[in-house]
């Protein structure tokens, strides 16, 4: 018999456009279809590196930018080897933020290049299915107010998006762009519709290296 994997879905966007609320959602309907599935999110805030990083964007603690990307990334590879035995035990992912806010935060910073952003996150596995929720960020702000958090102002945001239609024209991602400015029942239909074909899909073909 093949082994069945789980399939990795990673959801995308600025600040505010409804990726956790959507993950949560996508999680309980795989498991009601019957099918193993677990949330994770990047920063993860809770081991050594997540909590410099949450420090860091609490604004409780100051980091030199390319440090903190670095630091960012490396949060991501510590975790591997756990996503990798999740996904081989058949158990599918649904990330909230990966690689991808990775690169398009820093390099909405000034002197940043995609490529360089890119580097360290190489060979990451890939994920089979990325979905970007798109709101205009002046919506998303009107959504919540954004918190106090680094990054949460609108000006940024507006460069961050930009970043991720950057991204987005890599024709080797699987890249959905999802319109989340509607209300969030609709939104999750076409969500779970796009990871139930591709959770099918997955479990026959090997876990890919993202941008190689
Ligand atoms: P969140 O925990 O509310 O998703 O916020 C995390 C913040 O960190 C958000 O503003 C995006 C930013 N971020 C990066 O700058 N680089 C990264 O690699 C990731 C995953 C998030």
């Amino acid at each position: 018999m093949t082994s069945r994997r789980g399939a990795l879905i990673v959801l995308e966007g600025v600040d505010k456009a409804g990726k956790t609320t959507q993950c949560k959602k996508l999680v309980q309907t795989l498991l009601e279809s019957g099918r193993p599935a677990e949330m994770m999110r990047f920063p993860e805030r809770s081991t050594k590196i997540g909590q410099l990083i949450s420090s860091y964007l609490e604004n409780k603690s100051n980091l030199e930018d390319h440090t903190v990307h670095l630091l960012f990334s490396a949060n991501r590879w510590e975790l591997v080897p756990l996503m990798k035995e999740k996904l081989e035990q058949g158990i599918t992912l649904v990330v909230d933020r990966y690689a991808f806010s990775g690169v398009a935060f820093t390099s909405a910073k000034p002197g940043f290049t995609l490529d360089w952003c890119m580097k360290p996150d190489v060979g990451l596995p890939k994920p089979d299915l990325v979905m970007f929720l798109k709101v205009n960020p002046a919506e998303a702000a009107r959504r919540g107010h954004f918190g106090t958090e680094r990054y949460e102002n609108c000006a940024f945001q507006n460069i961050v998006l930009q970043r991720f239609e950057e991204l987005m024209m890599d024709s080797a991602v699987n890249w959905q762009v999802i319109d989340a400015s509607r209300n969030i029942e609709d939104v999750h239909e076409e969500i779970k519709n796009y990871s139930q074909k591709v959770a099918s899909k997955a479990v026959t073909e090997p876990i890919g290296h993202l941008w190689t």
